[in-house]
C-alpha cells in the first residue's frame, strides 16, 4: 500500500489507547502532523506531546473542525449515542467514517451519523506495537478509493482482513480482537505448569513468556511456513514435545476447548452489539 493512498485530511475522534495507536502509526507512514485533528476532551500528556512535535491539531471538541476525508471514530460504544450530534457536522459529501467501536454496526453508525461511507472495523492490541491486525467490512456507499485509504490508514497498525459479510466481525472479535488475551493465558498457564514440575515461578515465567514472544516472531518472519509445519519442524517422533502434542492434540485436548472458548467469545460479541 502506498502512501499516496493516505488522505488529504482526517479527523480522529477518541485520541485513548486503540486511536492513539493509529495515530503514531499514520506519522511514522509519512502522514503530515498538520492534515490531522484528534478530538479527545482529556488528551494524554503523550498526545499533547505528540501535538506540539508533529503539528497534530488537538481538540477537546468537534467544534468549528471542517469535514475531513476521514473521520475515525476511536471512542468507546458507549459515548457514540451522546457524541453522535456534535461529530455530524464533521461529515461532508466525501467524508469516510472509520469506526473502530467494538459491537457498534454499519447500520448503527448510519442510524446516528449523516454517513454513507462507513468502514467498520475490528483491530486487536497489538496494534500499540504496528502488529495488529484488523479485520474490516465496508458499507455500500464506500467507494474503490475510500476502501484503499482506509486499507493504508488501517496497515499502519498491521494487517488488514477485508470481509465481504458484516456478519462475521463477531467470529473476528473471538478470534483475533479478544485473541491475545488467550495468548497472554496460555503464557501464565505454561508458567504455572512449569512452576508444577518444580521450577521457581520467576525462571517458569522467564520461560513461557519468552518462549512465545519468539514463536510468535518466527511465525513472523516465515510467513511461508504454516503453523502446522513449524509445528512439526520441531516434534521429533518419540520425543518430549511429542508426548506433549499427545495430550494437546487428544479428543479433549486444546482444540475442543479453544472452539468452546471462541464460541463463548463470539456469542457475547453477538449479544454485545444486539
Ligand atoms: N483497545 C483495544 O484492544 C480495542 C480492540 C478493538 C476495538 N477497540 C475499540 O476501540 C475503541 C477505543 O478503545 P480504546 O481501548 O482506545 O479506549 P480508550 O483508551 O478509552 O479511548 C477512547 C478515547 O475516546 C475519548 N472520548 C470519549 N468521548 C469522546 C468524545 N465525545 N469525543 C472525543 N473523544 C472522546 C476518551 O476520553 P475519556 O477517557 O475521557 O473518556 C478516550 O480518550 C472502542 O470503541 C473499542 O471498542 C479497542
Amino acid at each position: 500500500m502506498t502512501t499516496s493512498s493516505l488522505p488529504g485530511s482526517l479527523v480522529l475522534a477518541g485520541a485513548g489507547k486503540m486511536g492513539g495507536a493509529m495515530l503514531r502509526g499514520w506519522l511514522a507512514l509519512g502522514m503530515e502532523g498538520s492534515d490531522i485533528t484528534a478530538i479527545d476532551p482529556f488528551l494524554s500528556e503523550e498526545m499533547k506531546q505528540i501535538g506540539q512535535t508533529q503539528g497534530v491539531r488537538l481538540a477537546e471538541t468537534a467544534e468549528g473542525i471542517a469535514a475531513p476525508d476521514v473521520l475515525i471514530l476511536a471512542i468507546k460504544p458507549q459515548m457514540l449515542e451522546s457524541a453522535a450530534v456534535a461529530f455530524a457536522p464533521l461529515i461532508g459529501p466525501g467524508t469516510l467514517v472509520l469506526s473502530i467501536m467494538a459491537g457498534k454496526t454499519i447500520a448503527d453508525i448510519a442510524a446516528r451519523l449523516p454517513a454513507l461511507a462507513v468502514v467498520r472495523c475490528m483491530p486487536n492490541t497489538p496494534a500499540a506495537v504496528g502488529r495488529g491486525i484488523t479485520g474490516a467490512v465496508a458499507s455500500a456507499g464506500v467507494s474503490p478509493a475510500q476502501k484503499q485509504t482506509a486499507t493504508a490508514l488501517l496497515t499502519a497498525i498491521g494487517q488488514v482482513a477485508w470481509l465481504d459479510d458484516e456478519a462475521l466481525i463477531d467470529a473476528v472479535t473471538a478470534v483475533s480482537g479478544s485473541g491475545p488475551a488467550y495468548v497472554f493465558y496460555l503464557v501464565e498457564a505454561m508458567a504455572r505448569a512449569g512452576e508444577a514440575i518444580g521450577l521457581p515461578p520467576d525462571l517458569a515465567m522467564q520461560l513461557a513468556r519468552s518462549t512465545v514472544e519468539g514463536s510468535g516472531e518466527l511465525m513472523f518472519q516465515e510467513p511461508r511456513i504454516s503453523a502446522s509445519q513449524l509445528r512439526i519442524n520441531v516434534t521429533s517422533p518419540g520425543g518430549t514435545t511429542a508426548a506433549a502434542l499427545d495430550v494437546l492434540m487428544a479428543a479433549d485436548g486444546l482444540e475442543p476447548l479453544m472452539k468452546k472458548a471462541i464460541g463463548a467469545a463470539k456469542r457475547r460479541a453477538g449479544e454485545l452489539s444486539g
